[in-house]
């Protein structure tokens, strides 16, 4: 099928790449002209495992292109993929400004029968109004379906989610729009659940609020665990072998970060509110999330608080491990806690080092973990990144001022690094 995907950052380019892959012919399109240039030099603008590979392939053999003419990829297409970015506004509620753009571009390229599919994360009632404005601004009596097609990738698995979802959710009323859309994703043999439009949309809201409760959940356990000394990993195991409950999502640390939870969790809250609702829940999950980060900060600090011009060094800027993403990161909360008290902060990241360069130019980034650890007073593990959980520890041992832990991610085991004389503190346990 001739598709276009409006918007290539994380989702429109993973998606593009993937359903390019399954034999479709695939434009995506962006406004981000500098973006567009290093796709088509080959160079990929964000980090995700097998993404480059993918589009390699693809672009070799003309599967995918990538363009700024947004109006040639629309009329070049059948399905019309919408996967704009939709960030927090002000009051926590997401800004429609690039989804409701998207809209107007297509209105004005409409040339024959499409399919326009929201994939973007919207609030309920979204998909309806981008329906509302094409039929309003459409300058021909061409006709159009629309569906809702939310996206439940994870970054840093974003090719391996796709290819092996556990779920496809078409959000649509017109049978010939919902046939398609099985044909579309027919080769990737995944459980497509079809519904209406408004229910599509609140199941990507309400699964993220739900797994972002699990973590928040298990936090506040771990926060009794320091309390009534219980170990928060042996809980969480205990609790996870109960096919109920499960093991995903309770893993005690630092909270959830990165694009897509903080974001919509924020989201949800707020249409409840616009209609009249308090979502209980939900506004305390968001609460114990930010505690949280403090509480590690403050697990910092507490090492440091004797010692004079401190150095802390931070393992791990990315929100999760196999990303440069940045965004609502827990690292950006410590780091600013950090320099606001005039602290020396060593940081490494296996791929963000750059990224956070443009958000933090005045601390120290090193070229790899052990450079982290140099004098510094502190080491504190922020993201887990697999590596940090095969480090030398003599060799951290031997580099470190003070040969004090803050393990935000729990990856080492207690009992073997107190036994190698660290300070060691982590979450819950
Ligand atoms: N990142 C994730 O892990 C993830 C997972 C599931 C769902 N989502 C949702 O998918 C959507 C996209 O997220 P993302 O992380 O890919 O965003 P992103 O910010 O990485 O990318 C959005 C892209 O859209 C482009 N854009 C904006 N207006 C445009 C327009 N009118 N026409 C063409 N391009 C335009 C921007 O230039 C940008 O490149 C959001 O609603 C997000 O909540 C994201």
């Amino acid at each position: 099928m001739d598709i276009c995907i409006l918007g290539t950052g994380y989702v429109g380019l993973a998606t593009g790449a993937c359903l390019a892959d399954i034999g479709n012919n695939v434009i995506c399109a962006d406004i981000d002209e500098g973006k567009i240039m290093h796709l088509n030099n080959g160079r990929i603008p964000i980090y995700e495992p097998g993404l480059e590979d993918l589009i390699r392939k693809n672009q070799g053999n003309n599967k995918i292109t990538f363009t700024t003419d947004i109006h040639k990829a629309i009329h070049n297409s059948k399905i019309v993929f919408i996967a704009v970015g939709t960030p927090p506004d002000k009051d926590g509620s997401a800004d429609l400004t690039f989804v409701l753009q998207a809209a107007r571009d297509i209105a004005a390229s409409l040339n024959d029968y499409k399919i326009i599919v929201a994939k973007s994360t919207v609030p309920v009632g979204t998909t309806n109004k981008i329906k509302e404005i094409i039929t309003q601004n459409k300058k021909n009596d061409i006709s159009f379906s629309i569906v809702s097609n939310p996206e439940f990738l994870k970054e840093g698995s974003a090719i391996k989610d796709i290819f092996e979802g556990d779920r496809i959710i078409i959000g649509a009323e017109d049978p010939k729009a919902i046939e398609l859309m099985k044909k579309l994703y027919e080769p990737l043999n995944i459980p497509i659940h079809v519904t209406d439009i408004v229910s599509a949309e609140l199941i990507k809201y309400a699964s993220n609020a739900f797994l972002a409760t699990k973590i928040s959940f298990i936090n506040e356990i771990a926060n009794i665990c320091e309390k009534v000394g219980a170990d928060v990993v042996e809980v969480a195991k205990g609790m996870g072998m109960d096919k109920r409950i499960g093991l995903d999502f309770l893993k005690a640390g630092i909270g959830y970060g990165g694009s897509c939870f903080p974001k919509d969790v924020k989201a949800i809250a707020a249409t409840a509110r616009q209609h009249g609702y308090k979502f209980r829940i939900i506004e305390a999950v968001m609460e114990v999330n930010q505690i949280q980060r403090e509480r590690i900060t403050e697990k910092i600090l507490a090492l440091i608080d004797t010692i004079e011009k401190p150095t802390v060094g931070l393992l791990g800027l990315a929100f999760k491990p196999n990303t440069d993403d940045l965004r609502e990161a827990p690292s950006l909360y410590v780091i600013e806690k950090l320099i606001e008290k005039g602290i020396t902060v060593k940081a490494y990241d296996p791929i963000a080092n750059e990224k956070a360069k443009e958000i933090f130019p005045q601390i120290e980034y090193c070229q790899n973990a052990y450079d982290a650890c140099k004098d510094a007073d502190v080491l504190s593990i922020i993201t887990d990144w697999e590596e940090f959980a095969s480090l030398d520890l003599n060799k951290v041992r031997s580099l470190m001022k003070t040969p004090a832990i803050v393990d935000a991610r729990n990856i080492f085991e207690p009992e073997q690094i107190t036994g190698m004389g660290f300070n060691y503190v982590s979450v819950g346990r």
